[in-house]
């Protein structure tokens, strides 16, 4: 299994380019079964989470091709309703084919979708179902493992999400997009990729208002049309640079990013005492006065601190003054990578299962590692970054499921990290 060797400590500078997101990405790919035309996607991310969405899409008979960051997606002859098993079960996002093809065939099989440690219980689907119940569907549920879903007639409907969610939200959109009637979704999530996704539809004949907001009205269309989306910036790998930039005290330019979709970072981030300025499409961090000043988050839905961002804030607090509390509210498993990092020197009590306290500042020394998910990965690799000696991540897939070529872009700004294969 490829690893990563990093040696810590040296000096980064430079500028570096934020990647198309991966969370858009992700929906915009089976949002193409909800048109029969051609859809072209641009500024796509090369990770591992997109390779996989184009297997399970190829699998099930849509026309691939691929070229850089651009693809177009033909989904017109469909051969199969059924989602193959071993690919969908490898990563959650499959669970965004769902929506769109229990709304174009009013059929759908696939198993539940794993590949992912965070979330008690492998991360629940409870809500996708009962949505799906509310559009009229039939869910037969083999073990919690595979589900058949089945409609003689889909309709729109009401739907109150219990709790907010995501991709829950975006799955209940793009089904509600083109079924009879009006779907009416009441605490939705408010994610920018929401937004971006509800605006790429309503181009192309959708009748989507509220994305964005808590509650969204969808006027469903007996077809839509398919043209070219972007993929917006990545929120997530914008803040992680921008803490890593503050972690390392480097002067670095981070760019093709959306600043107003971090605030709330940012925000922390002047109370932190992190000297940085934004424009349209940048963010520049400047080295400063040392140390920063410890400061708790709390982890919240958008425009809320971001719970991907809890990670590498983390390390942050660590090379801060004094005590923070974080507070994670999302997942329950998403507070156990720290061990890793008080392995590495840090200095972290874990309170329960959602709080820990950092105190600091804390030297970090290198250690042999293994990333258990996207976030921690990213979090360990600024970790070894500002830590003395070398520093050795295994299971490094869990980073490439979400980061396009990151050693390549971390030497292109002065850090010492190789792939080992
Ligand atoms: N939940 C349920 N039942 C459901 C769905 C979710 O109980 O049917 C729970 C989850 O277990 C979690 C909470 O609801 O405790 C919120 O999760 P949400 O559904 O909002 O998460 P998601 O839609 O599965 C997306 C991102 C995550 C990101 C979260 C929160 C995608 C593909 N994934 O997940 O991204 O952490 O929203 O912002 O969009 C990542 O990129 O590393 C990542 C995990």
């Amino acid at each position: 299994m490829p690893k990563f060797i990093i040696n810590g400590g040296k000096t980064l500078s430079g500028k570096i380019a934020v990647s198309g997101a991966k969370n858009s990405a992700l929906k915009i790919i089976p949002a193409a079964l909800l048109s029969t035309e051609i859809l072209t996607v641009k500024n796509l991310p090369r990770i591992e989470d997109v390779e996989r969405s184009f297997e399970v899409l190829s699998d099930l008979g849509a026309k691939i091709n691929r070229q850089g960051d651009e693809a177009t997606i033909d989904t017109s002859n469909l051969s199969s309703t059924e989602l193959n098993a071993k690919m969908a079960n490898k990563f959650r996002g499959s669970i965004m084919f769902v929506g769109p093809m229990l709304a174009r065939f009013k059929e759908v099989k696939f198993p539940h979708p794993g590949g992912c440690v965070i979330g008690a219980g492998g991360r629940p689907i409870d809500l996708f179902l009962e949505g799906y119940r509310a559009f009229g569907a039939e869910i037969e549920e083999v073990s919690g493992k595979f589900y058949h879903i089945k409609a003689n007639k889909l309709q729109g409907a009401d739907y109150f999400f219990p709790l907010v969610s995501v991709t829950a939200t975006e799955s209940m959109i793009m089904t509600a997009t083109i079924i009879p009637g009006t779907t009416t979704l009441k605490n939705c999530a408010m994610e920018p990729e929401i937004t971006a996704l509800a605006e790429y539809l309503n181009s192309q004949g959708a009748k989507i208002s509220g994305a964005g907001t808590p509650t969204i009205i969808i006027e469903g269309q007996e077809k839509i049309s398919a043209d070219t989306f972007t993929v917006i910036p990545d929120r997530i790998e914008t803040g992680s640079f921008v803490i890593m930039a503050a972690a390392a005290n480097a002067d670095l330019e981070i760019t093709d990013c959306d600043p107003e979709h971090i605030m709330t970072l940012l925000q922390i981030l002047k109370k932190v005492g992190v000297d940085f300025s934004y424009g349209p499409d940048w963010i520049k961090v400047n080295s400063g006065k040392l140390p920063l000043l410890a400061h708790g988050i709390r982890t919240h839905e958008y425009p809320g601190f971001a719970t991907d961002l809890q990670s590498p804030y983390v390390v942050l607090m660590t090379q801060a003054q004094g005590t923070a509390l974080i507070h994670e509210t999302i997942y329950d498993r998403r507070l156990i990578w720290t061990d890793m990092l008080s392995q590495m020197g840090a200095n972290i009590t874990m309170c329960d299962p959602h709080r820990i306290v950092t105190q600091g500042p804390t030297k970090l020394h290198g250690k042999r590692l293994m990333s258990p998910d996207l976030r921690a990965g990213i979090a360990l690799v600024i970790a070894a970054l500002i830590a003395e000696g070398q520093t050795e991540i295994d299971n490094i897939y869990q980073i490439d499921r979400g980061y396009e070529k990151l050693e390549e872009r971390l030497r292109g700004i002065g850090a010492d990290i190789e792939r080992v294969e």
